[in-house]
């Protein structure tokens, strides 16, 4: 077994919806995957939590657990839990599903984070600017948002590989 180089930092994740029960928890779970898939796992810290405390200590919604499950995507063991000032400092990217949450993040980040700050799809934007809110929806809504996140969480991790590989070139 090859030990982890204790010299390489990780790279801190955190999604941030509303409720942090339908669409961050499947963010979450879905950039997992990926980047367990991508052999990659030692290399980051992935989290998601809401901007409400309405739905601390549940787990997700049963139609994202479903929804994701038939991706092959388990996120049954996540706990909602909400977002904290510590957060800001904690993570490197910060990424919210749609403006609102993105404009709660920026009104209690501290300005020497906000850079961390963004949009998810503003990693995919051909496929739309924010991950619609599913709660009050159909279950087409939920596959919608899988569907979206999917193209997310892809070019997410590319940039981020792209990225650390760059840096390792300079260094
Ligand atoms: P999420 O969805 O922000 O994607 O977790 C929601 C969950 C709960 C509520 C709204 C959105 N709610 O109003 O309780």
């Amino acid at each position: 077994m090859t030990a982890p180089d204790s010299t390489v930092s990780t790279v801190k994740v955190l999604f941030v919806c509303l409720g942090n029960i339908c669409r961050s928890p499947s963010a979450e779970g879905m950039f997992r995957k990926y980047v367990v898939d991508a052999g990659l796992e030692s290399r980051f810290e992935i989290d998601s939590a809401g901007t409400l405390d309405y739905h601390a200590g549940e787990r997700a919604d049963r139609r994202s657990e479903h929804a994701a499950q038939r991706r092959g995507i388990d996120i049954s063991k996540h706990r909602a839990r909400q977002i904290e000032p510590l957060d800001f400092e904690r993570y490197d990217y910060i990424l919210a599903m749609d403006k609102s949450n993105l404009a709660n993040l920026e009104r209690l980040c501290p300005a020497a984070h906000r850079h961390k700050l963004a949009l998810m799809m503003s990693f995919a934007p051909t496929f739309g600017d924010e991950v619609p809110d599913p709660y009050y929806g159909d279950s087409a809504a939920f596959e919608n948002v899988l569907d979206m996140l999917e193209k997310a969480c892809r070019n997410f991790l590319t940039h981020i590989v792209e990225k650390q590989l760059l840096s390792s070139l300079k260094a």
